[in-house]
């Protein structure tokens, strides 16, 4: 495996293998001394045309517990603020004699398209609309692990149910891409303004109506409205996407004992999450989150230590 682009870019083999090696780094990752020797005298470069907290700290983490050399460069801040082009940006640092480039960028297919400009491995941490398949990766590493933790099997039979700004969320087109192939069903819920156009081609169930698979799911994941990419009105006030969409206390209370609430973050509170279902114990967001790392580190290790 040179890049990861997609989830498709994943044979059974490598799924199969990433998940398990994130499993080892787990237990690194509770450690007191985290660092492993595995990627010693390689460099990781996060690059990052849009903003993040937890796939920039925890690609940066995961490089530095693997010993490899990590360094951030943002759009802001960079020589992109005073007109650079994204291909001479990565042109420079592939040039530098760079091993892997973790980007993000708001163009769907950007970082398959510098896939094709740089001798690096190139590692999709977020591409407009498409995909952010590590973001996948760590969901399921985190719901497998939940499902073991608490003597619920694997997420063979479970049921996902997937709920909100579908039409701008690049996760969820990873998590569909991903959770069937490990046995999971996925219910797509939102209203018709934020889904998106070809949504019934993708192979999973999906409707407007929460209430109606709420209460069967065994994982929630809610979404981020993504305000900033909405221009025009994706719904009439947030009162009415709340009544429509919102985790609130109620819908809280007819989801299955067993049944457990993701978020991939930032979360909005009191609009798609209530802070009552955002900090309850069913939350796994906090797991999600030291998934990432593992997850992280098993992806940095398979592509640039794998065939050692
Ligand atoms: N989930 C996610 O990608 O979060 P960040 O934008 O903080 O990286």
């Amino acid at each position: 495996m040179k890049h990861l682009l997609s989830i498709h870019d994943l044979t059974d083999t490598d799924l199969e293998a990433v998940l398990a090696t994130a499993e080892e780094m787990h237990d690194v990752q509770s450690r007191p001394v985290k660092k492993l020797p595995a990627l010693r005298g390689r460099t990781v470069v996060n690059l990052f045309f849009e903003d993040s907290t937890r796939t920039r700290s925890s690609f940066e983490l995961a490089a530095k517990w693997l010993s490899a050399d990590a360094i951030n460069v943002s759009a802001k801040g960079s020589s992109v603020s005073k007109g650079e082009s994204m291909k001479d940006t990565l042109l420079t640092l592939d040039a530098m004699g760079v091993d892997a480039i973790v980007m993000r960028h708001a163009g769907s297919g950007a970082v398959a398209q510098a896939a094709n400009w740089v001798r690096a491995s190139m590692i999709n941490a977020g591409d407009g609309t498409h995909e952010h398949p590590t973001q996948a990766l760590l969901d399921a590493h985190a719901m497998l692990r939940h499902f073991r933790n608490h003597d619920l099997g694997t997420l063979e039979g479970k049921r996902v149910v997937i709920v909100g700004d579908l039409l701008h969320s690049r996760v969820v087109r990873s998590n569909v891409a991903l959770l069937p192939r490990l046995g999971a069903s996925v219910a797509l819920v939102a209203p018709r303004t934020l889904l998106p156009a070809g949504v019934d081609t993708w192979g999973v169930e999906v409707t407007t109506e929460l209430d109606d698979v709420l209460p069967e799911a065994d994982v929630a994941m809610m979404l981020r409205v993504q305000r900033e990419r909405m221009q025009g009105g994706f719904f009439p006030s947030e009162r009415e996407y709340i009544a429509g969409y919102g985790l609130t206390g109620t819908r809280l209370a007819s989801m299955r004992p067993t049944a457990v609430i993701a978020h991939p973050g930032p979360m909005n509170r009191g609009l798609e999450i209530s802070s009552d279902a955002a900090d309850s114990a069913r939350a796994i967001v906090l797991d999600q989150v030291s998934a990432g790392v593992a997850v992280r580190m098993s992806v940095l290790y398979h592509l640039l230590a794998g065939n050692e």
